[in-house]
């Protein structure tokens, strides 16, 4: 899809109040998409709204239900997905988890890029659409300070592979890409791994920034996501992205 066919369509992005998705959000509606932005709380939602005016529906529902999912489905039939929302992990090593706190992004991350992915299937979206499930860097490099997390992450890139296989064996049309971005202190999830990473090493955040990658800001990450989406040039199943941009998962 080009940015001329995504013009004048409509793209849902969950976790649209803050971070990536906000990102993504501001960048598909300056591509002339009409973004539905689904995140709990309504007080941040009206925030993007000002900001983003008629462009942009906020919807104030827990993303991980499966009715939201698919009553949001049906009324908008997107062109485009971007299954963004996630919780923050504890940050702790593993024996402090308890069950609970380790399977999480179990509960919110992957019980919601399952349900999207789903209603995206069975609709099924129009041929041409795209889904773009935000994954991480941490699925292939594990994060021992975040439980379940690593894993979690790891689940919603295979699961967006198996969904592009069915996509294809069905000939829907439909695009399925995972998105692995690296640990940025620019959102809020990322701030409290990074700082929690300093502090295992014993360093303060900025030493810990300094042998790391450049840092990827919300705005670059919605500017590449809205790429992925309307540039077809792009036509693998999974990529890392960093303040660089997108490279595919080799
Ligand atoms: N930041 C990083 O370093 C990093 C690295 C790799 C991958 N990621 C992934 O990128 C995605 C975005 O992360 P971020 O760093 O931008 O996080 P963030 O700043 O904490 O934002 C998370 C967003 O998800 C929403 N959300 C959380 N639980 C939700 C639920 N049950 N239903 C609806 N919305 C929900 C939040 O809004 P409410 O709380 O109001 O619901 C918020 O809009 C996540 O999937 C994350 O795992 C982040």
């Amino acid at each position: 899809m080009t940015t001329q066919q995504l013009s004048r369509t409509t793209a849902i992005v969950t976790g649209a109040s803050r971070g990536f998705g906000r990102g993504a959000a501001i960048a598909l509606t300056q591509a002339g998409a009409h973004v539905v932005g689904v995140a709990r709380d309504a007080d941040a939602l009206k925030e993007v709204s000002e900001q983003l005016g008629a462009a942009f529906t906020p919807v104030a529902a827990d993303a991980a239900d499966p009715v939201v999912a698919g009553e949001l489905i049906d009324r908008y039939r997107p062109h485009a997905l971007v299954l963004n929302a996630g919780a923050s992990p504890l940050s702790r090593p593993i024996h402090r988890q308890t069950w609970q706190t380790f399977s999480r992004n179990w509960d919110v991350d992957v019980q919601h890029a399952f349900n999207w992915t789903r209603e995206a299937l069975l609709a099924p979206l129009e041929p041409g659409s795209t889904v773009i499930a935000l994954s991480s860097g941490a699925a292939l490099q594990g994060s021992p300070m975040s439980g379940g997390y690593a894993g979690a992450k790891a689940a919603i890139r295979f699961l967006t592979g198996y969904a592009a296989e069915e996509s294809r064996r069905e000939g829907l049309g439909i695009r399925f890409v995972a998105v692995l971005p690296q640990l940025t202190p620019e959102t809020g999830l990322g701030q409290a791994a990074v700082a929690a990473y300093a502090a295992r090493e014993g360093v303060d955040v900025a030493t810990f920034l300094q042998s790391r990658p450049p840092v990827l800001t919300p705005g670059r990450a919605g500017e590449e996501i809205a790429r992925l989406i309307t540039d077809p040039g792009h036509d693998q199943g999974a990529y890392l992205l960093g303040a660089a941009g997108l490279n595919p998962v080799t």
